[in-house]
């Protein structure tokens, strides 16, 4: 009898010790629920590993994680992401970008016309909302919709190649300001791409859940957003596990295109002073601009970079004969440019960054010493300088650790774990939604 009992109790632990170490020695679940990060310029998947309790941004065949939110119409395809980047020279009225600051929203016909004139496509008025007009072989228009649903389709493609399984269920992310109306729209896009979306959040939550703050003791949260176009201040404010909006503010016509542009100018101000004549050629300009751009980048890393950029001038050169002087000329324009120059063109757009801040501390009622974390997102705050004005700002260090092109699709992966079931239980983050809310812009 004793014998016996001691081997049902032996079976039972033996069937307890195979369930435990099948545990362990199983594969970790593959995440079943992906985060989007659909912006305006990039956008970005990620997933939260259950296994090692990371989140792994997802790369295209060639690795890259940020992938550019342009979608481009030809005779025979739609393409997206950098393939269609590629062809924005080429095909520029077919080639549409930007298409989030149209994403449901309803414009004044004046204001809509105003926006189309800046961009090299067609956007039209149907019925207040946007919609682009493409002509290819032949003539149709698409919703800004159905832009993001390509870029969104083309997220989950890159997140199913990478994890094997087939994906139905996202979190995405939204621009705090986003109304009930842009959201359903956006929620829209990921539907036509296929996918059901559990939860929106809005980025600059997003940002400080990359940098765990959902997790740690903290109040009062500010995440500066700035990006190619944009900048966007949010005053978060967290109680237990729960973050609310409480001010935001921003400009949204100050970003990194505007400090290319001044080195641009810089640049051809050089151009003319060194060989008698401006640059007007458009390519000598589209050459330019790419070497600006790129010392731009530099310059962030080291204190001067050389520039060499051949270009084909005009010049009234007496040794061009009579006749054929419109034949232009090859010649090497070549520059140093310094950070404290770069800086010193810039000083005065810098300095704007800092009034939506002080908007959204008066708006949230708090002094600057009761902000307890700085978060920094978009890839213009890795400027040196705009790191420096805002930690002296406010006399303490920003968050930076986390890569700020990446910061939104990696919170944003953290809260599809959540989602997914993938996180331990006693971590949540809820976002509580401030419907009065309104954004200050500076412009
Ligand atoms: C456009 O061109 C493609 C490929 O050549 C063809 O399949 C399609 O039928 C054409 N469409 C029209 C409307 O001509
Ligand atoms: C145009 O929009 C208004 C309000 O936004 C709506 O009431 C009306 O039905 C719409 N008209 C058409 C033709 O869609
Ligand atoms: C957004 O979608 C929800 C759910 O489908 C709906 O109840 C609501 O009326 C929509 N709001 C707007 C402004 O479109
Ligand atoms: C920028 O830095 C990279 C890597 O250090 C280098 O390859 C590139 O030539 C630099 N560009 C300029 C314009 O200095
Ligand atoms: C950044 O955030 C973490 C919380 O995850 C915090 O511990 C740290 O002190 C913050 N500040 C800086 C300057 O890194």
């Amino acid at each position: 009898m004793a014998g016996e009992i001691s081997m049902i109790g032996s079976v039972i632990l033996a069937l307890f010790l195979a369930g435990y170490l099948g545990q362990q020695y199983l594969p970790p679940p593959k995440p079943k629920v992906i985060g989007l990060d659909l912006g305006t310029t990039f956008c970005s998947v990620g997933v939260f590993q259950p296994g090692t309790g990371e989140v792994e941004v997802i790369g295209d065949e060639e690795g890259r994680k940020s992938i550019p939110s342009v979608v481009s119409f030809t005779d025979t395809e739609v393409l997206s992401g950098h393939q269609a980047q590629d062809l924005a020279d080429t095909n520029p009225q077919n080639t549409v970008y930007d298409a989030k600051r149209f994403i449901g929203k309803i414009f004044e016909r004046d204001v809509l016309e105003q926006e189309s004139s800046r961009y090299p496509f067609k956007v039209i008025n149907n019925n207040g909302s946007a919609e682009f007009e493409i002509s290819t072989n032949h003539s149709f228009t698409v919703s800004p919709e159905f832009i993001g649903s390509r870029l969104l389709l083309n997220m989950k493609k890159m997140a199913e190649r990478q994890l094997g399984v087939p994906i139905q269920k996202a979190v995405i992310s939204v621009p705090a300001e986003f109304d009930e109306r842009q959201r359903n729209y956006t929620i829209r896009a990921a539907n036509l791409a296929g996918l059901e979306i559990l939860r929106v959040i809005n980025e600059p939550t997003a940002a400080a859940m990359a940098y765990g703050l959902h997790k740690v003791d903290v109040f009062n949260v500010l995440v500066v957003d700035l990006g190619g176009g944009t900048l966007d201040v949010s005053l978060l404010n967290k109680q237990g596990g729960m973050f609310l909006t409480r001010a935001m503010a921003g400009n949204n016509k100050l970003g990194g295109q505007d400090f290319s542009q001044r080195l641009l100018q810089y640049a051809v101000e050089r151009v003319r002073q060194e060989f008698g004549v401006p640059p007007t050629l458009k390519e000598d300009i589209h050459r330019l601009r790419q070497s600006v751009e790129a010392a731009k980048l530099n310059l962030t890393l080291h204190p001067s970079v050389s520039i060499r950029v051949p270009l084909h001038l005009h010049t009234a050169d007496s040794s061009a004969p009579p006749s054929g002087s419109s034949v232009p000329k090859p010649v090497v324009f070549q520059a140093v440019i310094t950070r404290e120059l770069f800086e010193e063109l810039n000083e005065d757009l810098f300095q704007k960054i800092l009034a939506p801040v002080k908007t959204v501390l008066a708006e949230g009622l708090l002094e600057k010493e009761d902000v307890d974390e700085i978060v920094l997102v978009g890839g213009s705050t890795r400027i040196p300088r705009i790191r420096r004005l805002i930690s002296e700002y406010f006399g303490k260090q920003p968050n930076t650790s986390v890569d700020p092109d990446l910061a939104v699709v990696t919170g944003v992966a953290i809260q599809a774990g959540i989602m997914g079931g993938s996180w331990p239980l006693q971590v949540s983050a809820i976002e509580i939604p401030n419907r009065h809310l309104r954004k200050t812009n500076f412009n």
